[in-house]
């Protein structure tokens, strides 16, 4: 059930978005388009900055995790429900403080960060660097002494925690490119090694356990193995942290058969566990970060495409094709995900056929969907493409040199241009 999405038919039968007819939008900023529902936008991210603060330790906070859409927009938006930020490169850095988030709200995440990206985020007074390894924790170190500072730090560690997503995503288990494992040993040395240094300040910890979790069990489950972590490494080092980020991860629902989790039961039954282990092991409780990325801006976003061709192949499949794709949306063709498809000219109607639902690149490759139920496509209707608010722009590509879609944010039913459309001389700038 996609519960949270603000959309409805109207009168002429065109589906709506936040009250807005999708194809005046469509007529008025073309297509392929991404329309965000702000109002939806700025009411999840109030959800988890109100549930974060009824029931998790004082001090807690939730940060926006910008890979899942990232512009300076959001990062307004964010600043201003009182979310914190995470980012994972310098381009969401330079994003976040350009978009006037304060750089101590902003923690920076990552498996392979460049000096260079260390070097700039320290100089700009980033609140915490969450370090992936060894080698990383030496070069923080050494670039923040020749900076003049004491980083404060979060050490990334891999509790073993297996959340049954798809491979992906799935970040919690020992043997994956992030953190420092928990039960090989490591991270206990690893913690050692940090709190022996002079220019980092070890915060706390860190852990992500996957994505598209639909139930409170793998947050629990990380809250024991991290608390469990944390008291052996007080008493074998006598170090009380005072935070844990426990990630983001909270699913969305992609298809109607789906049921989106109440994420503030997730964060209370996540914070009733937490109190429990402080209470087991007498640990001061944590402040805790949370990393949503998906649940804040994914149901609040739609593709709009125009079709461009219908073909039809005798005992085979129906293609519709559509001016966009796995340029403006690669998640079907990476992870073989399913989207919820309509015609927007006729949402009210049941859908009469099954359709590949076909990109415009050079590859057979490029679909957005199979075996997706619409009505009666043909040629010039505006399909809408459900629950692509995350992880669709942030991965866009310019394969084929197709320009990237703008995105339009639907705001108490006024529209507003937050990312504007890519020319092909964007596309051809940079060519010398
Ligand atoms: N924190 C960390 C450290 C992460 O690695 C991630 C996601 C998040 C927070 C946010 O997770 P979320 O709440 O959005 O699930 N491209 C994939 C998703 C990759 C997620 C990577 N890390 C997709 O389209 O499904």
């Amino acid at each position: 059930m996609l519960h949270q999405t603000d959309l409805a038919v109207n009168g002429a039968g065109h589906l709506t978005v936040g009250g807005v007819d999708t194809l005046a939008l469509a007529r008025e900023y073309g297509t392929p388009l991404y329309v965000l529902d702000e109002d939806m936008v700025r009411s999840r991210m109030r959800v988890y900055v109100r549930a974060v603060k009824a029931y998790m330790p004082r001090g807690s906070r939730p940060l926006y995790a910008s890979k899942a859409l990232c512009c300076k927009a959001l990062c307004r938006m964010a600043r201003e429900e009182g979310m914190g930020l995470d980012v994972v490169s310098a381009g969401e850095l330079y994003t976040a403080l350009a978009a006037g988030v304060p750089a101590g709200d902003i923690c920076f995440h990552g498996n392979a960060k460049t000096a260079e990206e260390l070097r700039y985020a320290i100089a700009s007074g980033i609140g915490y660097i969450a370090v992936d390894g060894e080698e990383e924790l030496e070069r923080i170190d050494v670039l923040a002494a020749v900076a003049g500072a004491r980083q404060r730090i979060l050490l990334r560690v891999t509790p073993g925690i297996d959340p049954h997503t798809f491979a992906a995503v799935n970040t919690g288990v020992v043997d994956v490119k992030f953190g420092v494992p928990i039960p090989t040993g490591q991270a206990l040395a690893f913690t050692e090694r940090a709190l022996g240094m002079e220019h980092v300040a070890l915060a706390g910890f860190h852990c992500h356990i996957g994505s598209q979790i639909f139930d409170a069990g793998p947050f629990r489950l990380a809250v024991d193995v991290m608390m469990g972590f944390l008291d052996r490494v007080r008493e074998r080092t006598g170090y009380t942290a005072s935070v844990l980020n426990l990630g983001g991860g909270f699913a969305v629902a992609y298809e109607e058969k789906e049921t989106a989790p109440d994420c503030g039961e997730m964060i209370r039954q996540a914070a009733e566990r937490l109190a429990e282990r402080c209470g087991q092991y007498g640990y001061p409780p944590p402040a805790v970060m949370l990393e949503p990325g998906r649940d804040i801006v994914g149901a609040a976003g739609v593709t709009l495409y125009t079709v461009q061709n219908v073909k039809s192949v005798p005992d085979g499949r129906c293609y519709v094709a559509v001016d966009g794709g796995m340029g403006d949306n690669p998640r079907y063709a990476l992870y073989g995900t399913r989207h919820t498809a309509l015609i927007a000219d006729r949402a009210g109607e049941t859908p009469d056929t099954t359709a590949a639902l076909a990109g415009r690149c050079c590859e057979s490759g490029d679909l957005i969907g199979e075996n997706v139920p619409l009505h009666s496509p043909r040629q010039g209707d505006t399909v809408a493409v459900l629950v692509t608010g995350a992880y669709n722009y942030s991965m866009a590509s310019n394969y084929n040199r197709v320009p990237r879609p703008p995105i339009v944010a639907l705001k108490d039913g006024k529209p507003r241009l937050i990312v504007r459309r890519e020319t092909v001389e964007d596309v051809a700038a940079l060519d010398l």
